[in-house]
């Protein structure tokens, strides 16, 4: 029997997983393609219940005769996730002619794995990958030469769709989690209440009224859109700094260094000031992104230009020309902070309006680089 082992956390299983799956079934003419969820150590909480993990899947693969899903690792209850181990006893039940199937990610982690050359050994690997990205060929280049690994490169049009951002999605309450995975899959997860709400927003409800509440979750569903694709970003801090960004906006001010600042900007500082003590925010990266939501400043970060577009074109602004910044953003971020910049300063310019102080230099620094 020919068949493909595809790994992993699934957590949850989504569209892309299938996608892999899916074409490793027609291209490689799978008999079977084994899905083999981790198991998550009762020590060390990393994914979500594993049964739960399984049920997703198995919405997804509705009875499809060629797709197992193996529960090997549940009934091994190993402390960690060895997959050398693993492969050893699913190639015994399974017999010899079997591929392992991976990302590329995996691939460029893959010299860091328990024994990759005791996995190199028993299986060939498939790389499943957006395109031939230069770590993930050299990675190729290096488990060949030291592991005396087979590898086989085959190219899907995935999008780097992460389950990271799906959880945060229904952490946030967002419905957007519908378009990435099924229907059952979502279905599953909100009767079931699988993700919960994300810890920051219990407090953030009672710091802040309704109207900036909402459009603090607002901001951070439409930051996530804006940054999911891009594999340098840390979703998480994408998340935070969204959801806090205003935290302070209907604090009274009495710290007398923002005393010369204006309404309309001073809560950029206190909302940072804030994040950090009384939400316990430490990464600078994202305290900084906070900081500067309002006027921009120059070097901004991705982070940071991610969040200044993300509250100035979430779902409920209305002003006229949002469509277009929403659709230029989709494709180019740091042009897209550089209009929605020069656009505010203008329309502050014509109402006569005192434009800050930073963000005038931001302007002027951005347009001299
Ligand atoms: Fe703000
Ligand atoms: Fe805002």
């Amino acid at each position: 029997m020919k068949y493909g082992i595809f790994g992993g956390t699934f957590d949850p299983f989504h569209n892309e997983h299938l996608k892999i799956i899916e074409n490793a079934i027609i291209n490689l003419k799978l008999d079977k393609l084994i899905i083999v969820p981790s198991y998550n150590p009762p020590h060390k909480k990393i994914a979500t219940d594993f049964k739960k993990r399984v049920d997703i899947i198995n919405l997804y693969i509705d009875n499809n005769p060629k797709v197992i899903v193996d529960e090997i690792e549940n009934e091994l209850k190993l402390s960690e996730s060895y997959t050398y181990l693993i492969l050893e006893k699913l190639i015994n039940k399974y017999g010899n002619n079997g591929c392992f199937i991976m990302g590329g990610d995996s691939l460029v982690d893959f010299k860091d794995w328990m024994h990759p050359d005791a996995i190199a050994k028993r299986t060939p690997i498939i790389v499943y990958s957006r395109d031939n990205m230069q770590n993930m060929l050299n990675a190729k280049r290096f488990a060949e030469k030291n592991f005396n690994a087979t590898i086989q490169l085959l190219s899907l049009p995935l999008c780097n769709l992460s389950s990271t951002f799906i959880r945060l999605l229904f952490e946030i309450g967002s419905t957007k989690a519908a378009k990435y995975i099924s229907r059952k899959a979502y279905d599953y997860i909100v009767n079931n209440n699988i993700y919960g709400e994300h810890k920051m927003l219990e407090v953030l409800k009672m710091e802040v009224n309704n109207k900036t509440f909402m459009h603090s979750l607002n901001t951070a569903e439409c930051a996530l859109e804006l940054a999911w694709r891009n594999p340098n970003i840390n979703l998480n801090d994408v998340l935070i700094a969204a959801l806090l960004h205003d935290c302070a906006k209907k604090d009274i001010i009495l710290k007398p260094r923002y005393s010369g600042v204006s309404e309309a900007v001073v809560h950029q500082y206190t909302s940072a000031d804030k994040a950090a003590v009384l939400f316990g925010v430490s990464k600078p990266l994202i305290l900084d992104a906070i900081r500067y939501h309002t006027t921009g400043k120059p070097h901004m970060t991705m982070l940071g230009k991610i969040v200044y577009i993300a509250d100035k074109i979430e779902p409920s602004r209305t002003y006229e020309g949002v469509e277009g910044l929403r659709a230029y953003a989709e494709h180019d971020i740091d042009n897209a902070f550089l209009k929605i910049l020069e656009q505010s300063f203008e329309h502050a310019t014509k109402k006569a309006e005192r434009v800050d102080i930073l963000t005038e230099i931001t302007l002027l620094w951005y347009n001299a680089t």
